[in-house]
């Protein structure tokens, strides 16, 4: 089947990709002619491991191609995927679908025979039917159906995700958009992975609530953490406890920073607008936008009382800005909240990241930029660990705290505990929803 794929950011490339991978032939269209042109030369704008391999492999194979055309690549295709960006808007936090119904009017412009028009682009309740009725009235005599088919990948491990899903949702009118859709999916209806075909609504909900649920359970433990740093409580036992209920599950308890990137914060920002318009409040997911934004500045409060007070004049070690490990993504990354407000206290900020240096440097201004996590915490009073890379979780802690100015390691990942900390050195370890530990006071930072 022909497929064409609009928008080649991180939901339109991994797609498109993965698409080809399981025997379609694969056009991807961008108006960004220098992505098209490093995208023609096998170069892939995002860090996405696994990706470019098999970018090249289906190149190769002649099912996978590039092009600013869109005209040229609709000829034969069946299916056209919408998977351009929904940013937040500026001022209201509603989904922008400037780009959306732009895809839409150009689809109208340039289709000829029947064809699906999938969005894949996460979107507010009701936006198929207005991509259908933008290309109705552009295009009256267009023979199309409009399904919704959400993404549910994650970055980092987008291609599994893809490749081996808990489920596809697919929304449609007909069976004739759900049939396209069916071959479409073929390889993994083979393999027995769920796929959920209901009406286009349902489908684009689905989207918001899973994103919105998980990060009320990533927001609910780290309330929970705050809680049992209080009480003498250990979150990680606690999330434990939790977890090994099966109603409940293990996944998305790890506590943290606060969670970021470029979907939890933008959906459930979306899905509050969208229940406010309907008026039927999201009071859930509101409490979850302000508690998160809240978690952030906790943490900046926690590393100041690390440093007795004050950042000002100390040299502080941060080990990950990005979001998450495995991607260079830095969007509503809790390192934008919290480096900024030591290098406004006065700290002089050494930043490592294996792939997060190039959004870094535009990013966090007044930081320096170091490419070894030993470097960086050479004569530090402090070393944050802000991101759960794995090449900051067999650290040399020793090490480090022999080499530091003041030995103090605030471990925002829960990636060590302060027993190691202390037998490596440290004089003082912080992490989240556990107990520290400190020497006497003299020695702080
Ligand atoms: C998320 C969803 O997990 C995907 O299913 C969805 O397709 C995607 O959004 C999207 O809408 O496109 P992603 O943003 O790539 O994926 O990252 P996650 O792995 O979900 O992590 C999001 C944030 O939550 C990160 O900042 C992460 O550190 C944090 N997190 C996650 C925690 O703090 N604790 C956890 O237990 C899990």
């Amino acid at each position: 089947m022909r497929i064409v794929m609009i928008g080649t950011g991180y939901v339109g490339l991994v797609s498109g990709v993965c698409f080809s991978d399981f025997g379609h032939d694969v056009v991807c269209v961008d108006k960004d002619a220098s992505k098209i042109e490093r995208l023609e030369n096998g170069e892939i704008p995002i860090y996405e491991p696994g990706l470019e391999a098999l970018l090249a492999k289906n190149v190769e194979a002649g099912r996978l191609s590039f092009t600013l055309d869109l005209e040229q690549a609709l000829v034969g295709a069946e299916a056209i995927f919408i998977a351009v960006g929904t940013p937040t808007r500026r001022g209201d936090g509603h989904a922008d679908l400037t780009y959306v119904m732009a895809a839409a009017e150009e689809i109208a412009k340039t289709a000829t025979g029947y064809v699906v028009v999938v969005t894949k682009s996460t979107v507010p309740v009701g936006t198929n039917r207005k991509v259908a009725d933008t290309i109705k009235t552009a295009n009256p005599n267009l023979d199309f159906d409009v399904a919704s088919n959400p993404e549910f990948l994650r970055e980092g491990a987008a291609i599994d995700d893809f490749m081996r899903p808990d489920r596809v949702v697919v929304g449609v009118e007909n069976e004739r958009a759900g049939q396209v859709m069916s071959d479409i999916y073929r390889p993994l209806f083979l393999r027995e992975f769920p796929i959920v075909t209901t009406d286009l609504e349902s489908a684009e909900m689905i989207k918001y609530a899973a994103n919105a649920f998980l990060a009320t359970k990533i927001t609910f433990i780290n309330e929970i953490a705050a809680l049992c740093e209080k009480t003498g409580a250990d979150v990680r036992e606690v999330s434990k406890g939790m977890g090994l209920d099966g109603r409940i599950g293990n996944k998305f308890l790890h506590a943290g920073p606060g969670y970021g990137g470029s979907c939890f914060p933008k959906d459930t920002s979306a899905l509050a607008r969208i229940g406010q318009d309907y008026a039927s409040p999201m009071m859930i997911t509101e409490a979850v936008i302000r508690v998160n934004d809240a978690i952030k500045l906790r943490m900046v409060e926690k590393l100041r009382d690390l440093c007795d007070g004050s950042f000002n004049g100390k040299k502080i070690a941060i080990f990950g800005v990005t979001f998450k490990p495995n991607t260079d993504d830095m969007r509503d990354a809790p390192s934008l909240t919290i480096v900024p407000a030591l290098v406004g206290g006065g700290a002089d900020v050494h930043a490592v990241d294996p792939q997060g240096r190039r959004e870094g440097e535009a990013l966090l201004p007044h930081v320096t930029w170091q490419a070894d996590a030993y470097v960086a915490a050479k004569d530090a009073d402090l070393v944050v660990i802000l991101t759960e890379w794995n090449e900051f979780r067999a650290l040399d802690l020793s090490r480090i705290a022999s080499d530091m100015a003041t030995a103090r390691l605030a471990d925002l990942r829960n990636i060590y505990n302060a027993v190691d900390a202390e037998a490596a050195g440290f004089d003082g370890y912080i992490s989240v929803g556990r107990q520290p530990f400190q020497k006497t006071p003299e020695t702080k930072c």
